[in-house]
């Protein structure tokens, strides 16, 4: 079992990646700092290639057709993706997004009103908000587990809750979207199966960052994009569906004609598989585009990514530390590779655009995306600087110069 708190693991060799020839594979290196991955990854050639590729097929012999003569590599994805979290294929949907995929989870659980779900107060914000939402519609109860001092979720009082409430459903965000936080979500999953409970895990900044291990978190349900971290294309994501959710016969509650049969006028069966998650219709060229970059990502090695990408990570955090003017907001035992920080004397869209102005791709993040962590953190809103293992040391310093010296014109 790796250790969760530790973003190197116990003795794990140092491993070493070819950032210059990444580089040269990577076409948005030539012309942007991209620190925006936690938003979306730059496509390698490769990837792009798959998509153009399939594009021209489909122009040329017609949509069906194409999709009918790129079977196998259509299948590929599923291969792809069932390698990279230790699962196996039948257990994969497609999604057009991380959200959609946890809407389409959500709506096979059959709530019923004083239902409880526990989260933790980093759960991502489009998750709470469907919470709510089905609080509005079925009456389930929402209960946020405590914050441990150090931040993030206090697992054993979690799991405390877990015991008191029996949760319909367990949720966790394993990254979010506006802190470098990492929930140790194996520890709350090994609860989870200790009490049978189910457990839904929002890996959608994690996966392609860190080694993900479904059957090591213990969840019966992840979800994930593949345009962040995976450096996946925009519009694609996937659902992750234990056999043991499967079994149990939950479905999404507006399955179609690709996740059911139409056996007779009056019934339809769901299929066996995780496709029962999914819809007729898919964007071909994106999916096989999302097969190549799994196949890209772990043909880098996703356990130098995890070595690299946080400590670039990290490296930004410790110069960004001693700027005068700049708090950074990240806590936690261990951090990934999203940096956050508010800066004094500046608004958030200035802030940005000057970074925009020096070539310098990042994102903004309000307390809407963040009620509970930027009310404790005393925050209106950060700026998040997200790099990739495809990124330099060089771009870490010149990116937190520039940060220093727009910090300074804020104090003037
Ligand atoms: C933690 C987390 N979960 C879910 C999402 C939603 O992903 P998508 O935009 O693919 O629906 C995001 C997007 O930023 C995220 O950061």
């Amino acid at each position: 079992m790796r250790d969760e708190n530790s973003a190197t693991g116990s003795a794990r060799e140092a491993l070493q990646l070819d950032v210059a020839a990444l580089r040269a594979e990577t076409p948005g290196c030539r012309k942007v700092i991209h620190f925006n991955n936690a938003g979306c990854g730059l496509l390698a050639a490769p990837v792009l290639d798959v998509m153009v590729g399939h594009l021209n097929l489909e122009a040329r012999m017609g949509g069906y057709e194409a999709s009918a003569a790129r079977a196998a590599e259509v299948r590929e994805f599923y291969t792809e993706i069932a390698a990279l979290i230790n699962a196996t294929p039948d257990n994969i949907a497609f999604a057009g997004s991380a959200t959609h995929a946890y809407a389409n989870a959500l709506s096979s659980i059959p709530f019923e009103t004083d239902d409880v779900i526990l989260t933790t107060r980093d759960d991502f914000v489009s998750n709470q908000i469907a919470f709510l939402s089905l609080r509005k519609r079925f009456g389930v109860r929402i209960v946020h587990a405590p914050d441990a001092p150090e931040g993030g979720v206090d697992v054993e009082a979690m799991a405390a809750l877990m015991r008191t409430h029996r949760p319909r459903l367990v949720s966790a965000t394993h990254v979010p979207t506006n802190s470098g936080l990492v929930s140790p979500v194996a520890r709350i999953g090994r609860h989870c199966r200790e009490l049978d409970l189910l457990y839904l895990v929002d890996a959608c900044q994690s996966v392609g960052q860190f080694v993900i291990d479904v059957e090591e978190i213990g969840c019966d349900l992840l979800t994930a994009t593949c345009r962040k971290f995976l450096r996946g294309p925009r519009g694609s994501g996937f659902l992750y569906v234990s056999d043991r959710v499967l079994r149990a016969g939950y479905e999404p509650l507006f399955i179609d004609m690709h996740g059911a049969r139409w056996t007779e006028p009056g019934g339809y069966e769901p299929v066996g598989t995780a496709a029962r998650f999914e819809e007729w219709e898919f964007p071909y060229a994106t999916v096989l585009g999302s097969a190549a970059a799994t196949r890209y990502a772990r043909k880098v090695g996703i356990e130098a990514i995890e070595q690299r990408t946080p400590a670039l990570a990290a490296r930004l955090r410790d110069r960004l530390e001693t700027v005068p003017g700049v708090r950074v907001l990240d806590r936690g035992p261990r951090l990934a590779a999203l940096v956050t920080f508010g800066v004094e004397g500046w608004q958030p869209q200035p802030f940005k655009a000057a970074m925009d102005a020096r070539g310098i791709n990042s994102a903004l993040s309000f307390r809407e995306f963040a009620q509970f962590d930027f009310a404790d953190k005393g925050v209106e809103w950060c700026l998040r600087l997200s790099p990739h293992y495809y990124n330099t040391e060089e771009e870490v310093d010149h990116v937190a110069d520039a940060v220093a010296d727009l910090a300074g014109q804020g104090r003037r």
